[in-house]
């Protein structure tokens, strides 16, 4: 009767990753249970999310080919492309999201152009308001730009307008920190940076003002929902959100973070469905509106 603050199904966003072809799926080993799958398999995975309960997806793509422009990224015909239409096919009314980001179609890995061995900031947010544009095109309902290039949300704004797609929500990673825990991911998605590393664009965990100079800037920009990733190390940096703005808060509880509770779980050092849900409720508590995870299935049905 005194309980403050609940989770429900409709707060869940499920992560999937999409490989073209049919029929076919890999196991990602360090995410148990999670794989990459061929658009059938995706549509058939998100129509279960949904019954169960989950409103949204966020969509990762594998490509077949990577080169320095990441022409994969914003081809009509790219995995993406094709997961989106099989998906919004197959469930009209799931919400599909898109990470928007070049790291895994550029043969070096990182999230945006590199000239004369650096990250070209305003040629990148060109390929990747490019990129949310076919996105859109294929029928996304929300693209959520995840590169943390700097006027990123303002070029993916105009380029969706331009193109007569008012309508197309953008979630921007705003404040995401250059963090350890992204480690599975990178393995699932190929996407490892080949040499380097990403503190020129992400976030310095040490930091916690700058994460609101962030979110100031995208929502300035156009942004309609804020997210912060990861989530279980930065729980001052949700509360400090959720104060400073009115638009909904995203938490990204994000691979590494989920994979070390699996992983205890698994070896029976934790109960996973006690553990998860209290990460669950901190996450609520600490203000957040809605949370991108891997077992947003699974938390659905327990609920
Ligand atoms: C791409 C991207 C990453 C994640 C989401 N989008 C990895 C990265 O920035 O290296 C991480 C998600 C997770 O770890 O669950 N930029
Ligand atoms: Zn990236």
């Amino acid at each position: 009767m005194v309980r403050e603050h609940a989770i429900a199904p409709e707060h869940l966003i499920l992560p999937l990753f999409a490989i073209s072809g049919s029929d076919t799926e890999q196991p990602i080993e360090s995410l148990p249970g999670v794989c990459r799958q061929t658009p059938d398999l995706l549509a058939r995975r998100a129509k279960a999310a949904w019954e169960a309960g989950v409103p949204a997806v966020l969509l990762f793509g594998i490509p077949d080919g990577k080169d320095a422009a990441a022409t994969h990224a914003y081809a009509d015909g790219g995995v993406v492309q094709t997961a989106i239409r099989a998906i919004k096919d197959a469930v009209p009314d799931l919400m599909v999201v898109t990470d928007v980001c070049l790291c895994a179609y550029t043969d070096h890995g990182h999230c945006g152009v590199i000239h004369d061995g650096k990250l070209d900031n305003d040629a990148s947010i060109e390929l990747i308001a490019r990129t949310a544009g076919s996105h859109a095109a294929a029928g996304a309902d929300i693209v959520a730009p995840s590169d943390m290039m700097d006027g990123r949300v303002g070029a993916i704004r105009a380029m969706l307008d331009a193109a007569g797609r008012q309508d197309t929500a953008i979630m921007s990673y705003a404040v995401k920190y250059a963090s350890a825990y992204y480690g599975p991911f990178r393995d699932a998605a190929g996407s490892a940076p080949g040499a380097g590393d990403r503190k020129a664009y992400q976030m310095d965990p040490a930091n916690r003002r700058e994460a609101l100079r962030e979110v100031a800037q995208d929502l300035a920009e156009g942004a309609d929902m804020v997210m912060v990733k990861p989530a279980v190390n930065y729980m001052d940096v949700i509360a400090d959100v959720r104060a400073a703005t009115q638009v909904p808060v995203v938490a990204y509880w994000v691979s590494g973070e989920w994979a070390m509770l699996k992983a205890a779980a698994e070896r029976g050092w934790l109960d996973e469905r006690d553990a998860t849900m209290e990460t669950l409720v901190a996450l609520r508590r600490a203000g957040t509106d809605l949370v991108i995870t891997y077992a947003a299935e699974d938390i659905a049905k327990w609920l």
